[in-house]
């Protein structure tokens, strides 16, 4: 089932003073796709449970229309629109057990007694859960108290999963199963599906698509790839992984390259993924894009190593530019094919160029 959100806005009234307002949702389009796993992921505050919301119909936009399955669900309540919710708190009910927690919904809507037993007893197959079955909520971890109230919003066949920082609660490890697992279970069924997170890692690993927000308004939609390796403004490749900038001035401008002046004159033919890069702009270049080699003159910069983390398979350097102030980050994927650099040794660093991108200033 395909859902849309067209022109969406939601507008806060202050609760003391009725006349200050604040735009917590900002003309939010986007269109997601029969089966889809979409991230909205922004810094916290930036409006992702609130559109969220909007969706479920658990809060009503101030301006805008959604659709589910091409039928627009503006004046359908949150009960009829057949999405399930789960949160970072489980919200599994502590007085039934795993079995009586999952088959729940199906209960509420009538179903047989015979059918709902085979139901969960199915779902809990392929969530890991069967063993568990006769426990109460105390008695499990909060791994797989998440897997219950996954099963439970599973089981009832929603036309929408909606995911609000399901994994917060769980240490790291935890996490990084669970994510997994969610993924794993949202392919199996082909869920449509839209989970909301700050955390970027998270949201590279369980998404089709990513939709970056900050401050109410989309900054990007793309593939975790296209974020990740061509993010259109400083915001997006800020937030997603780590970046070196370098402020540069767009010398001319071809089709798909720009040619761009550093502040040390030298200059660089780069690509460019965003149509309007003129007068000044901003380079973008990942860590692993950097190539570090001897010192010496021909470079396109010279640095001095400002510290050096050895992590066994990489090196992680803090290089402080010689002739700009800029401190970047490089990272050596083959210490000892490149050799280990120490703390105030001089280097030449190069880009590799198709790792390099211009955004706007
Ligand atoms: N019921 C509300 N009344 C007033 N402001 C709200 C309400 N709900 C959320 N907000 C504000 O809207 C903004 C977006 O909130 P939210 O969607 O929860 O952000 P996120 O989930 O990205 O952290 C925040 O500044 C928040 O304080
Ligand atoms: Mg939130």
């Amino acid at each position: 089932m395909s859902v849309e959100l067209r022109n969406i806005t939601k507008v806060f009234k202050d609760h003391d003073d009725k006349s200050k307002e604040f735009t917590a949702v900002d003309n939010v389009n986007i269109k997601i796709n029969d089966g889809e796993m979409v991230t909205f992921l922004g810094p916290s505050g930036c409006g992702k449970t609130t559109t969220l919301r909007i969706i479920s119909g658990f809060e009503t936009q101030t301006e805008g229309d959604v659709f589910i399955e091409g039928e627009n669900v503006n004046n359908l309540p949150a009960n009829k629109r057949d999405s399930s919710m789960v949160f970072q708190s489980y919200a599994i009910f502590p007085h039934l057990n795993v079995e009586q927690n999952i088959g729940f919904g199906l209960e509420l809507k009538g179903m047989p007694k015979d059918k709902i037993k085979k139901e969960v007893s199915e779902i809990m197959k392929i969530m890991g859960l069967s063993d568990l079955a006769n426990r109460s909520p105390s008695q499990l971890s909060g791994g797989q108290q998440q897997r219950v109230a996954l099963a439970r919003a599973i089981v009832n066949k929603p036309k929408v999963l909606l995911f609000d920082e399901p994994l917060s609660n769980l240490d790291a490890k935890l996490r990084e199963q669970m994510r997994t697992e969610i993924r794993r279970i949202q392919q199996k069924f082909g869920i449509t599906s839209i989970y909301v997170t700050h955390d970027q890692i998270e949201a590279m690993t369980v998404s089709d698509r990513i939709m970056v927000m900050d401050k109410g308004v989309i900054q990007q939609i793309g593939t975790p790839f296209e974020i990740y390796s061509r993010p259109v403004n400083f915001f997006v490749a800020d937030f997603i992984g780590r970046a070196n900038f370098f402020h540069v001035d767009v010398v001319s401008n071809n089709r798909n390259s720009l040619k761009v002046r550093f502040s040390n004159g030298k200059e660089l033919e780069i690509a460019s993924f965003v149509p309007t890069v003129e007068g000044k702009g901003t380079v973008v270049i990942r860590p692993e894009g950097l190539v570090l080699q001897a010192a010496s003159e021909d470079s396109l910069f010279s640095g001095e190593i400002a510290s050096a983390v050895y992590l066994g398979s990489t090196i992680e350097y803090e290089i402080d530019l010689m002739q700009e102030k800029n401190r970047i980050i490089a990272i050596s994927y083959n210490p000892v094919k490149e050799g280990i650099r120490k703390v105030g040794d001089k280097v030449g660093i190069e880009f590799d160029s198709i790792s390099a991108h211009v955004v706007p200033l």
